[in-house]
């Protein structure tokens, strides 16, 4: 049986990964080490077969002990670990949920209905360095991977709607700390104010933004009642580092000869968790729709074809519809009025999910 090591096991990806972990009785195949970057000796989850303290997160001797190890610690710790432990001479398998090491040429970005090929080719190869990729690009590899096998695909503009949760447990629980505040202050208003339009309210309501104690320390902004058309930092291309990552990793996992071009802006909203995105998908050639639905809607187990209707969208098409879920549902699919070679599609998917922790979890049953 094999060592595994986890780290970041109490943050969102951590605890989601734990939740699936448990559902499907992997701990059943490994001998589980927890690892700490600050509570080390004290007592560990309990899990089938799992050492009962917390490790060192930190130390190299204790981490070498792995066979595999898994973090979803974050960047930070990746780039300070990783380095050293490599250089100790381990040689165990690295997964991460970290962007940290994706684009490096030793890393293989992991998304098995996509590039399983990829990832059993890296293992014959020696490759030990196995990396999530960006959330909204596994979603997105994952509803339209259909079209990427069948090659229809010139180009694609991808406009994300990226849920709270995305940006981590503080930011999620500052909206939810937004909304308190602006509805406390309606609560007032309704009261002290009964005869308010409509107008009077939203101008009340949107003046809350600029008080001192209105709280925004961890978003920078109000996203409740707004959204926020920048996620992440600033690159050169003019792009935030969140639309650059969309092009390269989605093309270095289809491996593709020549790179597809894609782009778009990721925008902030106030769903909880979630993203969801709006493609424009330049076609290489004329694809009736009814073929298209059929390349997308079985590339996987989880891509589900949504008809393009009011009713079905409005129910299965949304963030509150996907959320806990591994489904990844497309649909508003047509052809584009601009021409019978531009489609449209519409996907949302757990971000915590298939955006991260699954495919982390399913990486372990390549090498188990
Ligand atoms: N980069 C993503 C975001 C994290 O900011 O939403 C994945 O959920």
């Amino acid at each position: 049986m094999k060592n595994l090591g986890i780290i970041g096991q109490r943050g969102m990806v951590g605890s989601v990964l734990m939740g699936r972990m448990k559902e499907e009785n992997d701990f059943a195949k490994f001998k589980s080490f927890f690892f700490s970057t600050s509570q080390k000796g004290q007592t560990a989850p309990v899990v089938e077969n799992g050492h009962n303290i917390l490790m060192d997160a930190y130390s190299i001797e204790e981490l070498t002990e792995m066979d595999i190890i898994i973090s979803c610690q974050g960047g930070d710790y990746t780039k300070k670990i990783h380095t050293p432990l490599r250089e100790s001479g381990w040689k165990g398998y690295w997964i991460d949920a970290a962007s940290t090491l994706r684009m490096s040429d030793d890393a293989v970005i992991i998304l098995d209905p996509v590039n399983a090929g990829s990832i059993q080719q890296a293992l014959n190869n020696g490759g030990k360095d196995f990396v999530g990729g960006n959330c909204t690009v596994s979603l997105m590899l994952l509803a339209l991977g259909g079209l990427f096998k069948e090659g229809v695909v010139e180009w694609m503009s991808s406009m994300t709607y990226q849920a709270a949760s995305g940006a981590g447990a503080k930011n999620m629980i500052e909206l939810i700390d937004q909304m308190n505040y602006t509805t406390t202050a309606y609560n007032h208003l309704k009261t002290d104010h009964p005869s308010f339009s409509a107008i009077d309210m939203e101008r009340k309501l949107t003046s809350l933004f600029t008080e001192a104690t209105y709280p925004q320390a961890n978003f920078g902004a109000p996203l409740n009642l707004n959204l926020l058309p920048w996620i992440d930092s600033e690159v050169e291309s003019g792009q935030s580092r969140e639309e650059w990552k969309a092009q390269v990793e989605a093309n270095k996992i289809l491996k593709t000869s020549s790179i597809i071009p894609i782009d778009g802006t990721c925008v902030r909203v106030g769903a909880l968790r979630c993203h969801s995105q709006a493609f424009t998908i330049k076609l290489n050639k004329t694809v009736d729709i009814q073929t298209i639905e059929q390349m997308i809607g079985t590339h996987n187990d989880w891509v589900k074809f949504i008809p393009n209707n009011k009713e079905a969208s409005m129910r299965d098409l949304t963030p509150a519809a996907v959320t806990g879920k591994l489904d990844i549902p497309i649909g508003r699919v047509r052809k584009m009025t601009i021409g019978d070679q531009y489609l449209n599609a519409f996907s949302v998917g757990d971000q915590l999910l298939w955006g991260a922790a699954e495919p982390l979890r399913r990486m372990l049953h390549f090498i188990s």
